[in-house]
C-alpha cells in the first residue's frame, strides 16, 4: 500500500481533484465487505460517534471522519439525520477543520440543546510549528439552514496546569439547570483522568477540577468520557488507554467501560463500583449515549479500535458504527439490548426447534450474510455448545458456550481475513447467569452478540468469504435443545 506521508494525511477533501476522489469512491463501493444496515464511511475512515442527539423531531448522528483513506488523518464530522435510528439520511460533513484552532482535526465531542438551539462542543486539534499538539474546546451552533456557526474563539483554550495537551472529547450534560462538560485528560505524570467544567451561559466555562475515583493508576490517558443518570444511578463511561490485560479482561489494545456510582459535584467525588468493560468482543471503542424520543438512554459505539490494520484498509475505507443499544440498570447491573426499532428491518422469518448434539448439524434452510437470529436454549446437558455462523467448507465464525465454566467464547480464527496487531483470535467472558439466549446481529462484515437478554455483549468485525453463509449447531458431548428464530434484515 502507498505510504501515507504527513502531507497526505492532512490534505483537505477540497484539495483532492474530483477524479481522484471518484476513483476512491469506486474502490470503496466495489468492496465485498460493505455493510447493509450499519453506518459506515462513504469513503475513508470512520471512528468515534459524535454529537448524538434527538433535536426538534429528528436524530443527529455524526462520526469522526477522514475522507481520503483508511488512516487517521485530518478529521471532519460527517453527519446523518434519522427519524428512527434505523434509516439514516446522509448530510455530508457538518464540522470541518477550517479554523486555526481545529486546523489539524475536528476531534470528538457531543451535542446539547440550549435555549431551543442545538450546540456542538468538540475538541479542536491544532499542531504548532514544532508539531506540538494544542487542544481547544470549541462550540458551534446549528443554524436554520443546516450549517453550523462556530464561536470565534475556543471556550476552553489549552488545559489547566498539571495536565498535558491530551485533553479532549467534551461530553456536555445538564444537571440542576446548569451545563457541565466532562473531558478526558492526562496528568503531567501520565495518568488518565476525568475533569469537569460548568457553564451557565454556554460561553463561559469554569474549571471545577478532577473527578476523584478509586482508579488513580489505570492507564496513561482516558478518552471519550460520558456521564448520565440511569434508573436512579450515576454512570460514567470512559476509554482508558494503557491498561494491561488481566486474564480474559482488557484484551483489546484500548478499553472502553463504565462505572456505576454516585457523583457528588460539590465535592468532585464519584463513589463507584468496579470498572466493567462495555463489550467483550474484538472491535468496540469510544461509545457515546443520548436520550431517544421515548426517553430511553441509547448507546452507539465505534466498531473498531485505533492502531490496528483492518482488511478493508487496502480498499480505501475502514470501520462502522455499532447498532444502537438501549441501556438500563436492573438489580444494580447494566443491561444493553438492541434497539427495538431495528425490528422494522425484519423480513423472511424462519424458525426451527430441535436438538443439537456432537454431530455437526447444518440448519436448513438457514443461511445468510445479513440477519438477526435469536437462539433460545431450552435445555442443555452438553459440556460445550458450538454455534458456527458465516460458515463454508473452510471458514466459520465460532461461538462456544462452556456450561461448566459458564463462559461464552467468540473465536474468529477461521472467520476469513483478520485485522492485524490484535492479541489472539478468541475472546472469552464469564456470564452472570447460565446461558438461556443469544441474540445475534450479523451484517456483511460484523457480528454483535447479545447474551441473556442484554447481560453481556460481544461485538466484532469479521471478514469471511462471500460464500461463507452457513449456520450450524453442535456440541462437544451431550445435547442441547434449541429454538431458533431468524430474520433476514433488509433496508
Ligand atoms: C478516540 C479519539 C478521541 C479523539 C478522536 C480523534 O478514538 O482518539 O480521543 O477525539 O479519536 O479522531
Amino acid at each position: 500500500m502507498a505510504e501515507w506521508t504527513r502531507e497526505a494525511r492532512y490534505q483537505r477533501i477540497e484539495d483532492v481533484d474530483t477524479e481522484t476522489f471518484m476513483e476512491l469512491k469506486k474502490r470503496v463501493d466495489a468492496s465485498p465487505y460493505r455493510q447493509t444496515y450499519h453506518i459506515q464511511p462513504e469513503t475513508g475512515l470512520l471512528n468515534d460517534p459524535n454529537g448524538l442527539i434527538y433535536y426538534d423531531g429528528r436524530y443527529y448522528i455524526s462520526h469522526q471522519w477522514f475522507p481520503l483513506g483508511a488512516v487517521h488523518g485530518l478529521k471532519y464530522w460527517f453527519n446523518y439525520t434519522s427519524d428512527d435510528l434505523v434509516h439514516f439520511e446522509s448530510q455530508g460533513p457538518i464540522l470541518e477543520p477550517d479554523t486555526k484552532y481545529d486546523s489539524h482535526g475536528v476531534y470528538s465531542g457531543s451535542a446539547f440543546e440550549y435555549n431551543g438551539h442545538l450546540y456542538y462542543m468538540y475538541t479542536g486539534n491544532h499542531r504548532d510549528h514544532h508539531w506540538n499538539r494544542v487542544s481547544s474546546q470549541m462550540i458551534a451552533r446549528l443554524k436554520e439552514d443546516g450549517t453550523v456557526e462556530k464561536f470565534p474563539k475556543p471556550v476552553i483554550h489549552g488545559q489547566p496546569e498539571g495536565y498535558t495537551s491530551h485533553f479532549r472529547d467534551p461530553k456536555v450534560f445538564e444537571k440542576d439547570g446548569k451545563l457541565y462538560a466532562i473531558l478526558g485528560a492526562q496528568t503531567n505524570n501520565e495518568q488518565g483522568r476525568l475533569v469537569l467544567y460548568r457553564s451557565e451561559d454556554v460561553v463561559n466555562w469554569t474549571f471545577l477540577g478532577e473527578i476523584q475515583t478509586d482508579l488513580s493508576q489505570f492507564g496513561y490517558m482516558w478518552e471519550c468520557p460520558d456521564y448520565f443518570e440511569l434508573d436512579g444511578h450515576d454512570v460514567i463511561l470512559f476509554c482508558p488507554q494503557g491498561v494491561e490485560a488481566e486474564g480474559e479482561k482488557y484484551r483489546n489494545i484500548y478499553q472502553s467501560g463504565y462505572m456505576i456510582g454516585n457523583l457528588v459535584i460539590e465535592n468532585m467525588t464519584f463513589d463507584h463500583q468496579a470498572f466493567q468493560e462495555l463489550d467483550r468482543g474484538f472491535d468496540f471503542y469510544a461509545p457515546q449515549t443520548f436520550v431517544d424520543k421515548h426517553g430511553k438512554r441509547i448507546l452507539i459505539g465505534w466498531m473498531g479500535l485505533p492502531d490496528i490494520d483492518y482488511p478493508t484498509d487496502s480498499e480505501g475505507w475502514a470501520h462502522c458504527l455499532t447498532i444502537p443499544r438501549e441501556l438500563t440498570i436492573e438489580n444494580g447491573k447494566l443491561k444493553q439490548r438492541p434497539l427495538k426499532a431495528l425490528e422494522t428491518l425484519r423480513t423472511n422469518k424462519e424458525t426451527a426447534l430441535g436438538y443439537a448434539n456432537k454431530f455437526n448439524r447444518k440448519l436448513h434452510p438457514y443461511e445468510g450474510k445479513q440477519y438477526e437470529m435469536i437462539i433460545d436454549i431450552l435445555e442443555n446437558d452438553a459440556t460445550e455448545v458450538y454455534f458456527e455462523l458465516r460458515s463454508s467448507r473452510n471458514e466459520s465464525t465460532l461461538i462456544i458456550y462452556n456450561q461448566r465454566e459458564n463462559t461464552i467464547t467468540l473465536d474468529r480464527s477461521d472467520s476469513g481475513l483478520l485485522p492485524t496487531n490484535v492479541d489472539g483470535t478468541a475472546r472469552t467472558t464469564r456470564l452472570d447467569t447460565p446461558l438461556n439466549q443469544l441474540h445475534i446481529f450479523v451484517d456483511t462484515s460484523s457480528i454483535e452478540i447479545f447474551c441473556n437478554d442484554g447481560e453481556r455483549v460481544l461485538t466484532s468485525r469479521i471478514f469471511p468469504s462471500e460464500n461463507a453463509t452457513g449456520i450450524k449447531a453442535s456440541t462437544e458431548s451431550g445435547q442441547v435443545y434449541l429454538q431458533f428464530t431468524k430474520y433476514e434484515l433488509k433496508k
